[in-house]
């Protein structure tokens, strides 16, 4: 069972929190793994020597070459996860409008642009698993992160409009919300006790989840096991969203 040799997967924002995890996984269960970032090089190495099996290939996903870049040095692949994505905390109306690109570029543009690159290789195949990640914040109303949450609305939806289109060629789209989970992103947040006690207090399990909450169900959706799961938006959040 979970038997992904060789499969090759890429998965975005893999340096770090659930990216990383989900990473981690894909490989511990026999697949080559491209791990990427923007940040450095440097980073994604640090990354794949905690990862047997797995390569660094840096890229900025707001860089439209970058992202051609990326799809020279991988070459076609089997395993898709969409897990970069930049969030600003800003009431509403005080976007500027390059941080309103920046999250839209990051998180929709990108998956986008991605999944048509890598969907040819995955179509002549006859197989292929993409994965985006989501958030709990595309079913509720944040006040200081409602544009994000429309952006991974966008992409859940782009997920379930492809499933359908592509599901032929035996190619799966799902889409993972998380809830609130402990990653790089949120340490300085959580550090504040009362505000980790706020978050705590709205979700039901009553938990802050952990990254490795998320991937076995990435893992079981990339796996043939997952071969008639597609369309779906999976909600890993403690009840958060409920
Ligand atoms: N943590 C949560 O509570 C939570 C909740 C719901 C959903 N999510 C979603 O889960 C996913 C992972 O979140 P996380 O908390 O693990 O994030 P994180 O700790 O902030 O890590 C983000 C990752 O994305 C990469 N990245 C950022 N900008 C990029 C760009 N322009 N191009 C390419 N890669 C870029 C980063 O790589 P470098 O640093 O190397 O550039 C890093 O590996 C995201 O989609 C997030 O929206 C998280």
């Amino acid at each position: 069972m979970f038997d992904l040799k060789g499969k090759t997967a890429l998965v975005t924002g893999s340096t770090q929190g659930i990216g990383f995890e989900i990473a981690r996984i894909l490989a511990s269960h026999g697949a080559k793994v491209y791990i990427s970032g923007a940040e450095s090089i440097e980073k994604c190495k640090r990354a794949c020597e905690k990862i047997p099996g797995s390569v660094p290939v840096r890229a900025n996903l707001l860089d439209t070459c970058d992202i051609n870049k990326l799809y020279e040095t991988t070459g076609d692949i089997d395993i898709l996860v969409l897990n970069a994505s930049i969030q600003y905390k800003r009431n509403w109306d005080e976007y500027s409008d390059e941080e309103y690109d920046i999250q839209m570029n990051c998180n929709v543009k990108s998956s986008y642009l991605l999944i048509k690159k890598y969907v040819t290789g995955m179509k002549k195949n006859r197989w292929g698993r993409i994965v985006t990640i989501g958030s709990v914040n595309q079913y509720n109303q944040h006040p200081n992160l409602s544009l994000y949450g429309v952006t991974k609305a966008a992409q859940a939806k782009m997920a379930q409009n492809f499933a359908p289109i592509l599901a032929p060629y035996g190619i799966t789209v799902n889409n993972i919300a998380p809830g609130a989970i402990e990653t790089p992103r949120n340490e300085k947040a959580f550090n504040d006790v009362d505000f980790k006690k706020k978050v705590e207090n709205l979700i039901p399990c009553g938990y802050i989840g952990k990254p490795e909450d998320i991937s076995p169900a990435v893992l079981l959706l990339c796996c043939e096991e997952g071969r008639y799961i597609t369309g779906a938006e999976i909600k890993i959040d403690g009840g958060m969203s409920l």
